[in-house]
């Protein structure tokens, strides 16, 4: 986005005088999929597309809220920044002045906000984490508020839970947060433990498609996936006590899954369970250079979240299996919550035109729908621009 451009915005809306501009990115997860609420590993990168907030502190007591992105506006009493307003888009960042009101801290001042956003809208590349991050930066920098990093990642998550009633993990306003520039962040979702591992893919680039099936990231299906979760931990709690998923390996699943009798948390528990050592060993491969071990890693996170965790559907799968056939892909897969949205590909450069041309066709002939697909860039997490 040109920034010059967004600032005139802003003092077309509010007029002229001070203020601040901050951005947060989208993020793509490259393997480690549904596992942060399990308390396994992820491995996301920051993008460098996201959302913008700029910010001017004023005398009145309100909060005002508008997007270049969404017609709906709004104003709201800083006293009332805790109450969600319908079902709008404004509850996202409304969600995250709440988590500063539970903290004790009263706004004496009102702002003048206005928001951008340039990831594909329900692309599952985390637009709502990089919204609620960029608030969290930017409402505690405008108020000098002194809050840590992690902890208003920490905010952005709760925000997401009470405002958007997903009961989403960590992972997305972890890597909208916390990323940096041509790095995926190795995270231990338990105890958030991370590492920044450097991304050097010598003539290999990320590719995502979009699938334009909007993801329907609704609160429904992903809630009904933690509660599968929670009945596994149960189930194989009387055995052998954990806390999380994340508690056993691969080698003790196999020992314990038939005490799992319900078959659908057998399932979604196989997949959480396989997917963290498939994570774990990703990145030792990637580490060692082995590249197409990386790649045959990430294939076997999609056919598990497939088969097992039942979350693709046609357009993903279809958009999976059409990439696997063109000659330079070394590995595809879902990536994000699923039920639609993107997927992500490692592509040697020389075969993305190509790539781009045959998976586009041939996913538009199954499905009917035309898909967009972007050479990412592994950008920086949230950041004040000016
Ligand atoms: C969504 C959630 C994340 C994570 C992914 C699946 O993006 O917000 O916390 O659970 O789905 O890996």
């Amino acid at each position: 986005m040109n920034l010059d451009l967004l600032k005139q915005k802003f003092v077309e809306k509010y007029g002229e005088g001070e203020f601040s501009g901050y951005f947060s990115p989208g993020r793509v997860n490259l393997i480690g999929e549904h596992t942060d609420y399990n308390g396994g590993f992820v491995f996301p990168c920051a993008l460098s597309f996201g959302a913008y907030c700029l910010i001017r502190k004023t005398d009145r007591k309100t909060v005002k809220l508008a997007s270049l992105n969404l017609p709906f506006e709004t104003e709201v009493d800083v006293k009332d920044l805790n109450k969600p307003v319908g079902k709008e888009w404004v509850n996202y960042p409304i969600g995250v002045f709440a988590q500063f009101l539970k903290k004790g801290i009263q706004f004496e001042n009102g702002a003048d906000i206005l928001i951008f956003g340039d990831v594909p809208n329900g692309a599952g590349l985390s637009s709502s984490a990089a919204l609620e991050m960029v608030t969290a930066v930017a409402v505690n920098d405008t108020w000098n508020l002194g809050i840590d990093r992690l902890e208003l990642v920490k905010m952005s998550q709760k925000a997401e839970h009470e405002f958007a009633g997903v009961m989403c993990g960590i992972m997305d306003q972890f890597a909208s947060g916390m990323g940096k520039a041509n790095h995926a962040i190795f995270l231990n979702c338990d105890t958030l433990d991370y590492d920044l591992v450097p991304v050097e893919l010598d003539g290999i680039k990320i590719v995502i498609s979009n699938t334009n099936s909007p993801h329907k990231l609704d609160s429904g299906k992903y809630n009904q996936r933690v509660a599968e979760c929670h009945a596994a931990v149960d189930a194989i709690s009387q055995y052998k006590p954990i806390k999380a998923l994340a508690d056993i390996t691969w080698e003790e699943f196999k020992q314990l899954e038939d005490k799992i009798e319900d078959q659908t948390a057998r399932k979604r528990a196989r997949h959480v369970v396989s997917e963290i050592e498939r994570t774990e060993e990703a990145v030792t491969e990637l580490k060692a250079g082995n590249i197409e071990k990386f790649g045959q890693l990430m294939n076997g996170s999609h056919d598990s979240l497939r088969d097992d965790y039942e979350v693709t559907g046609h357009e993903l799968d279809t958009m999976v299996e059409e990439a696997r056939k063109i000659e330079g892909v070394i590995g595809s897969r879902m990536t994000g919550g699923g039920f639609g949205g993107c997927t992500v590909s490692l592509v040697k450069e020389e075969a993305i035109d190509t790539f781009i041309a045959e998976v586009g066709k041939n996913y538009e002939q199954k499905t009917g729908l035309k898909p967009a697909f972007y050479v990412a860039e592994i950008g920086d997490g949230a950041k004040k621009l000016f």
